[in-house]
């Protein structure tokens, strides 16, 4: 029987994943357009504004990355160093990172032991035990760079090389789910990963609201209220997703919604999957991680918390690294059973292992040039370049939105992304429902067709009902095109009031 849409698997069909839906297909047609140079359409190029792609929107690699990776690629380079250090500026611990690499991994076109390489492992080990936090409040972000995480051992054996987090949640949402019966708390909003993972799954997702009017913090009383809710339609309860920093509200959590979360879980017997992608992506406060609270709360209340089950997810994607093209992260267990992580084990090595180019950025990621090193100083200076331009362009941003007529956005804390709620004049949902379209859905498509800016309808992540909002990411460079959301938006209203 040939294939149709009709009878393909009808759990594809259903998923949904709206940051490359409809609008970012209709941006890519724009895109060609212009490329031939057609001249008809408003405006001259088209802004990605749907999707955390940081290198799509001119952000540029890391030196220190991308020079080991170039010897990564092609060893023979290494029989010129003179050449390398005289006529390219490398340095020589971009050499011997590469030579160190390439003796533990070999050839990064065979594939690595299942789990990943096992020295990569034990470098993100190494990150996550050692400490960052002693001088924590003026110095977080100096430290970051090349002290580590949380201060609490990490066993190597318990990290996970992946393809991306996205091939992590992939993982541990296949193994955790069983079928319908199987329920996932997930936030809403949230990233649309996990509710088209689960459509795939045919498992439950059981949606937590997010609360908007607290900064998009995470109230545990509304997971509460969601578990009970689903526990008692007969929804076996499993897990629960927190995204931290969030996407796409970009919210940072304090390590009292962390513990909550965690006490939470330790009462029901949940997973807790901490996607903590945007770890170094914040700006207001401090980054909490699951692992070291749940280990603080071990220690404080002895026996009390020993049975949670977490997992943890990091990624090359996002932070100042950005080299999502590459497709690496990893992610750590912590107090799974171990016949479960046997057959974590078995699932990934159906996959055979992640790309070995993106294992290798992990490693570099993780464990960057320290102070004093010859690559520090480059490495540094571009790191920060990243970090500020990202905050200025993210504070740019917001200060637009709280101009503009019927839009409200919070401050903007972490990740990459401001998730504005927009009141629109009922004309306009009007003239959305006359087209078939929600009111998010019509702004947006709008405000494509008129500027090229390709932003993502609240829909697409979830909002709370009688609620309209959108999400953009703020990684496109300039300020041209904040001014042309500005001057769409007042349009648009004129138009509809
Ligand atoms: C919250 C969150 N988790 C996971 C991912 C997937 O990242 P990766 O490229 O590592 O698969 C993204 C990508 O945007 C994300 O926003």
């Amino acid at each position: 029987m040939k294939l149709t849409v009709d009878n393909i698997n009808p759990r594809v069909r259903a998923a949904k994943y709206a940051v490359r839906g409809e609008l970012a297909v209709k941006s890519e047609e724009y895109r060609a357009r212009l490329n031939k140079g057609d001249t008809s359409l408003p405006f001259e190029q088209i802004i990605s504004a749907n999707i955390g792609n940081p290198q799509q929107l001119d952000q540029q690699p890391i030196t220190f990355f991308r020079q080991v990776c170039s010897l990564l690629e092609n060893p023979k380079l290494l029989e010129k160093e003179d050449v390398l250090i005289n006529g390219l500026d490398y340095k020589t611990d971009v050499i011997e990172r590469a030579k160190w690499l390439l003796s533990h991994a070999g050839s990064v076109g065979a594939y690595s032991a299942s789990k990943g390489v096992p020295a990569i492992q034990d470098s993100i080990a190494a990150f996550l035990e050692s400490w960052s936090s002693t001088l924590q409040a003026i110095l977080y972000h100096l430290l970051i760079l090349y002290l580590g995480r949380d201060g609490f051992p990490a066993n190597p054996a318990n990290i996970y090389l992946s393809a991306g987090a996205s091939s992590g949640v992939n993982t541990i949402l296949n193994v955790i789910c069983t079928g319908p019966e199987t329920g996932v708390l997930i936030p809403i909003p949230q990233y649309p990963l996990y509710t088209a993972t689960l459509a795939l799954l045919d498992a439950t997702p059981v949606p937590y609201y997010l609360d908007e009017s607290k900064g998009w913090g995470t109230d545990v009383e509304a997971v509460r209220n969601a578990y009970e809710k689903a526990t008692a339609n007969g929804t076996d309860v499993r897990c629960i997703v927190v995204i931290n920093p969030g996407n796409p509200t970009g919210a940072s959590l304090p390590e009292e919604d962390i513990r909550a979360v965690i006490d939470f879980a330790a009462q029901k017997n949940v997973v807790v999957m901490a996607d903590e992608v945007y770890q170094t992506n914040v700006f207001v406060g401090k980054f909490h991680s699951f692992k070291s609270v749940l280990r603080k709360m071990q220690q404080e209340h002895p026996g009390k918390y020993d049975g949670v089950e977490l997992v943890s997810l990091q990624s090359i994607s996002k932070g100042m690294v950005g080299e999502c093209g590459h497709r690496g992260g990893y992610f750590e267990l912590v107090g799974f059973d171990p016949e479960v992580e046997a057959n974590i084990y078995k699932f990934v090595s159906i996959q055979l292992c992640a790309p070995v180019i993106g294992q290798c950025l992990v490693e570099l990621m993780v464990n960057p040039p320290k102070p004093g090193e010859p690559s520090y100083k480059l490495y540094r200076e571009e790191h920060d370049r990243i970090f500020q331009g990202l905050k200025q362009r993210a504070t740019a941003l917001h200060k637009a939105f709280s101009e503009m007529e019927g839009v409200e956005c919070g401050e903007p804390q972490g990740s990459m992304y401001l998730f504005p709620t927009i009141k629109l004049p009922a004309r306009a949902a009007e003239a959305a429902a006359a087209e078939g379209r929600t009111p998010d859905d019509f702004y947006c498509m709008r405000l494509l067709e008129a500027t090229g800016i390709c932003v993502v309808p609240g829909a697409g992540f979830g909002q709370a009902e009688d609620t309209t909002h959108f999400r953009t990411t703020f990684l496109a460079p300039g300020t041209e095109w904040v001014g042309s959301i500005v001057k769409f938006h007042q349009e648009f209203m004129d138009k509809y009031r």
